[in-house]
């Protein structure tokens, strides 16, 4: 089986495409470069030692995604492709929404254009807002805070309006949690441009000295230490789902909604001192006046993907930090320079 992975050299993207790699299935990949870059791949082809196909290539223009569907007969794609700082996204709300909403627009026109009607798309717990009660379902109302949580919502939307107006989609809408970690290789892992926005890959770069401290973005939220609690999930399970979605597309049409998280909420203060441990570095932070549009909790029932995709996380608190500390202390400055070892 073929499979179209927009936004396969990025973060989430990379990790599984290692997965697919090794599942043997053909990997083609389409990304732009915007917020990753090429090395990413080939590390992902050195820990599988497999070749994928890649296309530097911009969702933004249909003629790029054209060209991908006449070289290669794809059988499924997973659309990763997107842009994802929410504090961003605030200020520059038209850029969100044209590269997300009109790229995702560019690719279904293209995919029916080429009769290719199975599609996994990345879609995230923002869709939630604040919710009023714990764990979250799938069933839970949708609301957006930001323009980022907007183009999911929206885009979720026009899925649903896709798959009626033609029964023969098929179409996973899979809401991810907080992906956290790095491959177990320490050679892939996630590469922020400029200062990290999530907490995971700050505290890594305080550890590595790159940055002084962390700010804890408040300590009066009610929750058990008043600091925000989530449901962070290493980023090689949420890979893991991925491909067990694909069975599923490919065997009945329709539109299915999964959450893709630990169902464990862990507070900021617990992170940093599970990265303490992991690291052996001590992390510096202060506490700050929270950040505006934070919530206070939000952790997963994803019962729904155990039961229909026989999906479950396998990997640890202490494992995704052990990842990221090994990532972020081999690569100090991400992909950019060449890693310690090279
Ligand atoms: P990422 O930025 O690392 O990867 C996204 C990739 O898409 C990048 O490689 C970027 O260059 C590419 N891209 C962006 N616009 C493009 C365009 N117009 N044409 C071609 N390529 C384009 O982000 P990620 O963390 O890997 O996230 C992947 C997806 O998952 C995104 O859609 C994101 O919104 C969603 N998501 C991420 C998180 C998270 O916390 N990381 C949580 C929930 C959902
Ligand atoms: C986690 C906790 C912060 C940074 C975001 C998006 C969401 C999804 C995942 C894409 C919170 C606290 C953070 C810092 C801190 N992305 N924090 N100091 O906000 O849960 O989710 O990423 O879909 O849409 O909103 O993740 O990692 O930013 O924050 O104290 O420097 O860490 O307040 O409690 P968040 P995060």
């Amino acid at each position: 089986m073929k499979i179209l992975v927009t936004g396969g050299a990025g973060y989430i993207g990379s990790h599984t495409c290692v997965e697919l790699l090794k599942k043997n299935y053909d990997v083609v990949v389409l990304d732009n470069f915007s917020n990753s870059c090429e090395e990413s791949l080939n590390r992902v082809q050195n820990i599988t030692r497999k070749k994928l196909s890649f296309y530097e290539a911009d969702l933004l223009k249909p003629s790029d995604i054209h060209q991908v569907f006449k070289d290669h007969k794809i059988d499924a794609v997973i659309h990763f492709a997107g842009l994802k700082a929410v504090g961003e996204s605030v200020t520059i709300p038209l850029k969100y929404y044209h590269n997300n909403l009109t790229g995702t627009f560019n690719l279904l026109s293209a995919m029916d254009q080429f009769n290719v009607k199975n599609l996994v798309f990345s879609s995230s717990a923002t869709v939630y807002g604040d919710p009023t009660t714990l764990p979250i379902t799938e069933e839970f109302p949708l609301c957006a805070t930001n323009p980022y949580g907007r183009t999911k919502l929206i885009i979720e939307e026009v899925l649903q309006d896709l798959y009626q107006s033609d029964k023969s989609w098929s179409i996973a809408l899979l809401r991810y949690f907080n992906p956290v970690g790095a491959h177990e290789s320490g050679q892939i892992g996630e590469d922020p441009q400029g200062l990290p926005n999530n907490l995971m890959p700050y505290i890594s770069q305080v550890a590595v000295g790159l940055l002084p401290r962390l700010s804890v973005f408040g300590s009066d939220y009610n929750t058990p230490d008043g600091t925000g609690v989530r449901d962070y999930i290493h980023v090689t399970d949420l890979a893991l789902g991925h491909i067990l979605t694909l069975p599923k597309l490919t065997s009945k049409p329709g539109v299915a909604t999964y959450n893709l998280g630990t169902g464990n909420g862990f507070s900021v203060l617990e992170i940093i001192k599970e990265f303490e441990k992991a690291s052996n570095q001590k992390i510096s932070y202060q506490i700050t006046d929270r950040r505006p549009g934070d919530i206070a909790t939000c952790f997963a029932d994803s019962s729904k993907a155990k039961k229909e995709l026989g999906w479950e996380t396998t990997k640890s608190l202490e494992d995704m930090c052990k990842d990221t500390w090994n990532w972020q202390k081999n690569n100090p400055e991400g992909y950019r320079k060449h890693s310690k070892e090279d």
